[in-house]
């Protein structure tokens, strides 16, 4: 059951698809308290209780001992004493002595103190008391978790071959850079189905447009690349650069359709192309204008997009920027001591991301101009939408793949997201799986952290323990920044391990694949946390660092460096598989429990469910070449079991759950039946 309440006038943000009409009694659950004109909702917890949810954010499963804070940030340094990253994503579900769900429906800045400040007290204090709360009952925590998902409507679906390896980094420069990587892989037969281009593709940082230098005749590259089953996947970032003649500044400064100062004049930020107009995305004229910019890459033969800097990221305002200059000259020649040197660091610390400068430009929303700091949650998820709402009409036939870096609720619908800046910590291979399943509840499916980290020298092993984790993500891509060292899966000596390890990965896609689009079309979740699916189970609800991956799969990574094996909780008996490659792992059953498990460098582990069986094909270089009506199925003997395996043509947008679902049934006896949309050659390995 969902009940909305109404406080003030919240700007409507259009995350619900499910209109509701606002309850008349006060808020259950929670006490209002409003101290000097600030609202705090408060709500008393047992020390059992459990709070699950807010989306992209640090620390654990469990959200309690912490204050976060909805405000979307540029932070590249993400620890766990961070407020805020990319995203605000304001449900979450209590679960404990009262089960339910809350999704505060909120533009602006709003803090969640789950136990911060008391223990035992959750307080939720937004910036002005305008907003939208829905609170949902349910059965059980899945349950909450699949009304809201409901309410905020289906989530995005990626084509196929966005479910294969993807190599990204930040630049490779040229035509040329990009045809080595791709040699690299298919010469060691590691399977790759794309490439990113980062932001020096682009002429000048310009978006829309090619740096013709390095990549002189693009569409003939983009096709040589897909020849090769490989896609490029281009960058879009937030900024337009002020520039004369340049068509994107020149249209969005003669059709008003970027942001404005108060005394109407456009807003002038820096990012990387140096000056920049940021798009109004909340101006529906504005971000159809944007969104269909994309066209001029789709006409080149691409096919899908990563949307950056869309918090939106700003080194300085303009206006920020002349005022500091313009204080420079005071500190010349002065004896800098502590005070006055912090002074003047901080002033230039101040400029990137600075708060008050989000306060500077404006929206126009119909007709009305509203304040950025009011909205801010907003401008990457309308971003993200432009772009969505744009391919829907120049590609209705076809799915383009989508992520942001930042997001709302209800930008699940238009694409998915990446982590963001991580580093090359073995602390955020962890966070990564622990943020899965919370992104999962908000809706977000198609999601992936940057395989090695980001920022920062990776090391081999970190790679090959993140490799193993990440082949269960939807989004499965390494990332590096600029200067750090190169971290791609042949870059190191045990080239043959990330080919092995990466196998497993396209071993897995039809699995991956129609356990995806079973979560996207029954608005369930693809990773769960243990305690969603053995809610009776007290010890599940403490295990932080194992997910469920769709109906038949635990997956227990190995996430500490120089650890040669790790404790794995079963909450039933289960058929572990220890892999090396796909022709080289062993099947071992193993009972309820707690255990030890030797895990070497080179293995990974996953376990199959009773009841359940694991689908498996044979790897190939890409997606788009996996036979998949040769399948294997791992299981158990005497069991009978089936599975639902969703497939359909990877591209269309018609995802008709009951025309595209093969039913494998393997009986007590070992006997295999296969009925439904296709024709599968099963073969059988019990245990
Ligand atoms: C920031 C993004 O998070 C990162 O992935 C990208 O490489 C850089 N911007 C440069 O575009």
């Amino acid at each position: 059951m969902i009940r909305k309440y109404t406080y003030g006038k919240p700007f409507q943000t259009e995350a619900v698809v499910l209109q509701q009409k606002t309850e008349s009694g006060a808020l259950p659950y929670f006490q209002e308290i409003k101290e000097d004109g600030t609202l705090t909702l408060t709500y008393e917890m047992d020390p059992k209780d459990v709070v699950y949810g807010l989306g992209e954010n640090v620390r654990g499963i469990n959200k309690r001992g912490w204050i976060y804070e909805s405000r979307c940030m540029d932070d590249p340094v993400h620890v766990e004493t961070c407020h805020s990253l990319y995203a605000s994503h304001n449900f979450f579900v209590l679960s404990g002595k009262e089960t339910f769900g809350v999704f505060v429906d909120y533009a602006g800045i709003i803090s969640f103190d789950i136990g911060y400040t008391h223990l035992n007290q959750l307080s939720m204090t937004p910036q002005e008391s305008d907003m939208d709360i829905y609170i949902i009952e349910g059965e059980s925590v899945l349950d909450i978790v699949r009304q809201f998902r409901e309410l905020v409507g289906m989530s995005y679906i990626p084509p196929k071959w966005a479910f294969g390896y993807q190599q990204c980094r930040w630049s490779y420069m040229d035509e040329d850079e990009i045809r080595e990587v791709v040699k690299n892989h298919r010469e060691n037969h590691i399977p790759l189905d794309s490439v990113y281009l980062d932001i020096d593709y682009m002429e000048r940082y310009k978006d829309f447009s090619i740096n013709e230098e390095t990549f002189p005749k693009f569409p003939e590259f983009v096709q040589e690349m897909k020849d090769q089953h490989v896609r490029l996947v281009p960058i879009i970032d937030a900024g337009v650069k002020i520039e004369e003649g340049y068509d994107t500044y020149e249209e969005g400064v003669k059709n008003n359709y970027f942001c404005k100062n108060a005394d109407g004049t456009d807003f002038v930020a820096g990012v990387w192309p140096g000056r920049v107009h940021f798009p109004d995305m909340l101006n529906p004229k504005a971000r159809d204008w944007f969104g269909k910019s994309y066209k001029f890459l789709l006409d080149q033969g691409i096919e899908g997009f990563w949307n950056d800097m869309n918090e939106p990221a700003l080194f300085y305002s303009e206006e920020n920027l002349n005022n500091v200059f313009a204080k420079l000259g005071d500190y010349q020649g002065r004896n800098l001591d502590n005070d006055i040197y912090n002074e003047f660091l901080g002033m230039i610390h101040g400029l990137p991301n600075n708060r008050d400068d989000y306060k500077l430009f404006f929206h126009n929303v119909n007709g009305k101009m509203v304040r950025h700091d009011k909205v801010h949650n907003l401008f990457g998820y309308n971003m993200t939408r432009a772009a969505g709402e744009a391919f829907e009409e120049l590609e209705p036939d076809k799915r383009i793949l989508m992520f942001s870096r930042s997001s709302y609720v209800g930008m699940h619908r238009y694409g998915g997201i990446w982590m963001g800046d991580n580093k090359a910590w073995w602390a955020h291979l962890l966070m990564n799986l622990k943020m899965q399943p919370s992104l999962n509840m908000m809706g977000i499916l198609y999601t992936g952290a940057d395989i090695g980290g980001f920022g920062d020298d990776t090391t081999e092993d970190l790679v090959m323990r993140w490799t193993q984790f990440a082949l269960f993500s939807p989004l499965m891509r390494n990332h590096a920044a600029m200067g750090t060292r190169y971290q791609e899966a042949y870059s190191f000596d045990n080239t043959d391990t990330f080919r092995k390890i990466i196998e497993i990965r396209y071993a897995l896609v039809p699995y991956i694949y129609s356990e995806y689009m079973k979560a996207a079309i029954k608005n369930d979740m693809y990773f769960k946390p243990l305690s969603f699916v053995y809610p009776e189970d007290e010890h599940a609800a403490q295990v932080e660092d194992q997910l469920m991956v769709g109906e038949s799969l635990m997956c227990a990574p190995v996430y500490t460096q120089n650890a040669t094996g790790r404790y794995v909780y079963l909450p039933e008996d289960m058929l572990m598989i220890k892999a090396k490659g796909t022709e080289d792992y062993i099947c071992e059953k193993m009972t309820k429990g707690h255990h030890y498990v030797e895990v070497a460098l080179d293995e990974m582990l996953l376990f199959v469910r009773p009841g359940h069986i694991l689908p498996l094909v044979k790897p190939a270089d890409s997606v788009e070449q996996l036979d998949t009506d040769n399948v294997k199925v791992i299981g158990y003997k005497n069991q009978a079991a089936s599975y639902e395996m969703y497939d359909d043509n990877g591209f269309t947008r018609n995802y008709d759950l009951d025309k595209n679902i093969t039913t494998i049934k393997v009986s007590a006896d070992g006997d295999v039946e296969v009925e439904g949309a296709k024709t599968l050659k099963v073969t059988t390995e019990l245990y």
